[in-house]
């Protein structure tokens, strides 16, 4: 999740692309760079931070060129710092790039062996280097983008320069999103709409396994295959803000229908499909440490504790390790006993959370070995720790987290299955089902998604509702707590999460003709035990919502009404009942009319105890 922009045209290139980047920096802003052509080759600025440090690594440089590109950065490898920043050089070629090059290491590896000098951590320099050995050879530009597009495995969207052949950008897709600009005698690129609605509204877009040839008179785009490919621009009339958020109302609305794309960016590069295994490196965890683990000690607050308690759950069952979840702010209050065969588990979206950065660094000096998962690439949280596995979520936006906790829960599920193969609890065969259930994930979340209006349906019953009761046990145990959460956040109304086993023990006293009972019940072996739970809100006339599995027969027809998930493995369940109760308090604030992006007294960063 970065941001490109590039241009070829009459006009001085610098300032358009800046503005570019401005209206790209909600996908990302940890640093950012300029390549131009200029008369005497290639002007590249780069810096770290936010966009206005460029600006000003800009101010007193007169950069007249015409063509050139620019990225803003969320960093995926290597930390933010300006080697890593992007445009990165070879020669005279210079690259921006979004998306993740799964095999960088292996090319990297190839090209040292050959005499090739990286200067930044990133997958994506590899591309530079690669491009200009192509135009050594002869190649053009075109052709030798070709050639290195051969081989790659992962994703990108790229635009590349040469300073010998200056009037053009080439560009290429595959998974990553990227957009032509088709004005009057100028060319524009970018990674999303927004950077060039200020300039034109002829859009060509991109498919994966095309590249394209850009110059002032336009675009040339040819398969990978070498077909030519000849497609009708479209016109775009959205205003820059609609565009930001994608054509969604809200960011939180496109950030839960982004989550497809980004559990695939979780799962990139960590697993190895033929062999069965998870790429064990890619998990920042020191293998030598894995078999001396006594106990797995999760810490969080909010959002990312709920990912925690499903994290449990897992290492308990999949690698059988003693595994407990505390809420971060508490266990700084306390005393906690922290052993160094402690793995201590850090989960934070932001990576800056005070209460869990503080509870990181009691269980460090504890001697425990503490493992960052976090969506933040080098935040504060990844480096007081020993090691640190990113989700790749991409920036979120809206203070609800929504794709940030799915990719967690991937993250957790990738470490659960990792220990337990390593243990050997689980067999080859086990493993590998487990990382089919979990590759088919996006997939079914994107049939779930197409579900929306059923969550919509319930929202629009229930909006006016002062209260709201969500249950569930075992993995659904979490997804209540967050469905609860989601709700009271962004609608303000009262809400509970509770394990369906205490019902008895409490909230059923509330249960009463006008009290909604969201009950989290797909198919799987606590489902008998939660329909007698069902039976018993019917008893009291509670109303039951309940989320079943597609295939359900029997909660089905007694809830007064249903949001279904695709049947799946229980291991994956809650990556997908999660998905109707974001919608559900999504619809539910809209509906209300609360800010559902920035709602009341919320902060996305909370850096206060
Ligand atoms: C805030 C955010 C929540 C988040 C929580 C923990 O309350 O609004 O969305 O779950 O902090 O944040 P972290 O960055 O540590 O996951």
């Amino acid at each position: 999740m970065c941001g490109i922009v590039g241009y070829v045209g009459p006009r001085v290139a610098a300032p358009i692309l800046l503005e570019g980047l401005r209206r790209l920096e909600y996908r990302g802003y940890d640093s950012a760079g300029l390549a131009i052509q200029a008369t005497n080759g290639l002007e590249v600025v780069r810096s770290v931070g936010k966009l206005d440090n460029l600006s000003r690594a800009l101010e007193g440089r007169s950069l007249l060129g015409t063509v050139g590109i620019g990225h803003t950065r969320w960093a995926t490898h290597g930390r933010p710092s300006e080697p890593n920043a992007h445009p990165l050089v070879s020669g005279d070629v210079a690259v921006v790039h979004n998306g993740i090059i799964e095999n960088h290491v292996a090319l990297r590896r190839r090209l040292e062996a050959e005499g090739v000098v990286f200067k930044s951590d990133t997958d994506s320099e590899i591309l530079a280097h690669l491009v200009h050995r192509a135009l050594e050879r002869g190649a053009s530009l075109f052709e030798a983008v070709k050639a290195t597009l051969g081989f790659l495995q992962g994703t990108y969207g790229i635009a590349v320069l040469a300073g010998r052949q200056p009037d053009r950008i080439v560009v290429a897709k595959n998974a990553s999103p990227l957009v032509i600009g088709l004005g009057e005698g100028e060319t524009l690129c970018g990674s999303d709409i927004p950077a060039l609605l200020g300039h034109t509204r002829q859009m060509l877009f991109l498919e994966d396994g095309e590249l394209a040839e850009l110059t002032t008179g336009g675009a040339r785009v040819e398969t990978l295959e070498g077909q030519l490919v000849s497609r009708a621009p479209r016109r775009i009339d959205w205003s820059p803000t609609q565009a930001e958020k994608s054509g969604f109302k809200h960011f939180m609305l496109k950030e839960i229908f982004e989550q497809p794309r980004a559990v695939e960016d979780t799962l990139r590069g960590r697993i190895r499909v033929a062999a069965g295994e998870i790429e064990g490196a890619e998990l920042g965890l020191d293998p030598a440490f894995i078999d001396n683990i006594d106990r797995v000690y999760f810490l969080a607050c909010g959002t990312s504790y709920h990912a925690t308690i499903a994290g449990r759950y897992w290492i308990e069952q999949l690698a059988r390790l003693p595994a407990q979840t505390e809420i971060a702010s508490e266990v700084r209050l306390r005393s906690p006993v922290f052993t160094p065969r402690d793995l201590v588990v850090a989960v934070s979206q932001s990576g800056e959370t005070v209460d869990t950065l503080a509870a990181v660094r009691t269980a460090r000096e504890a001697g425990a070995y503490v493992l960052a998962i976090a969506n933040v690439v080098d935040s504060m949280i990844p480096r007081a720790s020993n090691g640190a596995l990113y989700t790749h979520a991409g920036p979120e936006i809206g203070v609800a987290s929504t794709k940030c906790f799915t990719t967690q829960l991937v993250a957790l599920l990738l470490l659960a299955i990792h220990l337990g193969r390593r243990r050997g609890v689980l067999d080859a065969s086990s493993t590998a089902s487990a990382l089919e259930a979990l590759m088919a994930v996006p997939s079914l979340m994107r049939r779930s998604l197409e579900r929306s209006d059923e969550a919509y349906e319930v929202a629009r019953r229930w909006h006016n509702a002062r209260h709201m009761l969500f249950l569930g046990r075992g993995l659904g145990y979490p997804i209540a707590l967050e469905g609860a959460l989601k709700l009271k956040e962004i609608s303000y109304a009262h809400a509970e999460g509770y394990a369906a086993g205490e019902m008895k023990h409490g909230p059923i006293a509330l249960i009463d003709d006008e009290m909604p009972v969201v009950v989290v019940m797909p198919h799987d072996r606590h489902y008998e035990k939660t329909l007698a739970n069902v039976q018993e809100v019917r008893a009291r006339d509670g109303r039951v919502i309940a989320v079943v599995s597609e295939s359900d027969q029997v909660a089905s027809t007694l809830a007064e009404q249903v949001l279904r998930i695709p049947d799946a493995p229980e291991l994956v369940q809650p990556l997908l009942s999660v998905i109707p109760l974001q919608l559900l308090a999504y619809y539910f604030a809209d509906l209300k009319g609360t800010d559902v992006d920035q709602p009341r007294n919320l902060a996305k960063v909370v850096t206060v105890e």
